[in-house]
């Protein structure tokens, strides 16, 4: 039944059923009448026993027909459905955000998904944070539909838009000799203790590359697996650090550490968002995608506003002297 029935003969099978007429399903489906019949006969072969039988002028579904037309309905309901499931995932209104992102990204990412969520409440995400090898695995294994790390991978596997600015600064404890110096020569920094995240970490890969690029050994202190054991260790007086500023905004109120002045830091990159290439977006996904872009631009109009009251500001500054 299954490889030969098809779904346009159990319509025309119901149309023949509810209207008790060939002529009139035909018209109905917009069918010729050989048609019709060409199609009834396959399907009565398939059955293998008639389906309707002819009393007169009437037609009347045979015993294996009324069976038959539940069977035809219940295909038509799990259809239907399934189309309406269909047009609320079309409308955002319901389905699944699978989003997957590195560690440090932990501390901007859950107010994105908050703000999407608010627009599509319909929506169920989930949030996986692991640090960025981790990460680059799932992503191999097709595990979620979107994720958000700091350095793509060089390959041609991975399609990657930059939609935010990540600074790296260098974080000492507060009462450090270097807290207030100014312009701070990096070589300095190879002289300090300094706290290095684990193996597979995305902040130590861009660490370690920054301090290759200057020509510099770290004296690495300690190993650590998250920026958070990596904060209170500086600020125990364990040594210094490079993390993402990201990492720091809820703790610099504190003032238990502080950002040292070292030349060329902060260091600029990016977050990315990224996917398989190849892997097709949910529709989810991609309106994800554009909530992203969307909070880059608000971002960057955030921030050229602030830069230009800064510059605002400095004529009347001047006015006053
Ligand atoms: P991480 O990644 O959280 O694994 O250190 C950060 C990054 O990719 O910049």
């Amino acid at each position: 039944m299954r490889k030969s029935t098809t779904l346009r003969q159990l319509e025309l099978f119901e149309a023949i059923a509810r209207l008790g007429s060939f002529t009139r399903a035909a018209e109905e489906l917009f069918l010729t009448q050989p048609t019709v019949s060409m199609q009834i006969k396959k399907l009565t072969d398939t059955v293998g026993m008639p389906i309707f039988e002819q009393v007169g002028k009437k037609i009347y579904l045979t015993e294996i027909g009324q069976a038959l037309l539940q069977c035809s309905k219940g295909i038509s309901e799990h259809l239907a459905n399934f189309e309406m499931i269909a047009a609320d995932m079309k409308g955002l209104k319901k389905g699944k955000l699978r989003l997957a992102v590195v560690t440090t990204a932990k501390y901007f990412a859950p107010r994105l998904l908050g703000s999407f969520s608010q627009r599509y409440p319909g929506v169920e995400v989930s949030l996986i944070v692991t640090n960025r090898e981790r990460l680059l695995e799932r992503a191999a294994n097709n595990l979620d539909d979107l994720y958000i790390l700091g350095q793509p991978p060089d390959d041609a596997n991975v399609v990657a838009e930059a939609f935010l600015e990540n600074y790296l600064v260098v974080i000492a404890p507060a009462d450090h000799p270097l807290a207030k110096v100014k312009n701070i020569p990096p070589a300095k920094l190879a002289k300090e203790p300094f706290l290095l995240r684990e193996e597979g970490s995305g902040t130590r890969i861009a660490v370690e590359r920054l301090f290759e690029h200057l020509g510099l050994k770290i004296n690495m202190r300690m190993e650590l697996g998250s920026n958070e054991a990596i904060k209170q260790s500086v600020i125990g007086g364990l040594g210094i650090s490079v993390l993402s500023r990201h990492t720091l905004e809820l703790d610099l109120p504190s003032k238990q550490f502080v950002m040292l002045d070292v030349q060329g830091f902060p260091i600029k990159r990016y977050w990315y968002f990224a996917h398989p290439a190849g892997k097709q977006l949910s529709l989810i996904a991609g309106t994800f995608v554009d909530h992203l872009r969307q909070a880059s631009r608000t971002n960057k109009q955030s921030t050229e506003t602030a830069k230009s009251k800064t510059v605002t500001k400095k004529p009347s500054a001047q006015k006053r002297k």
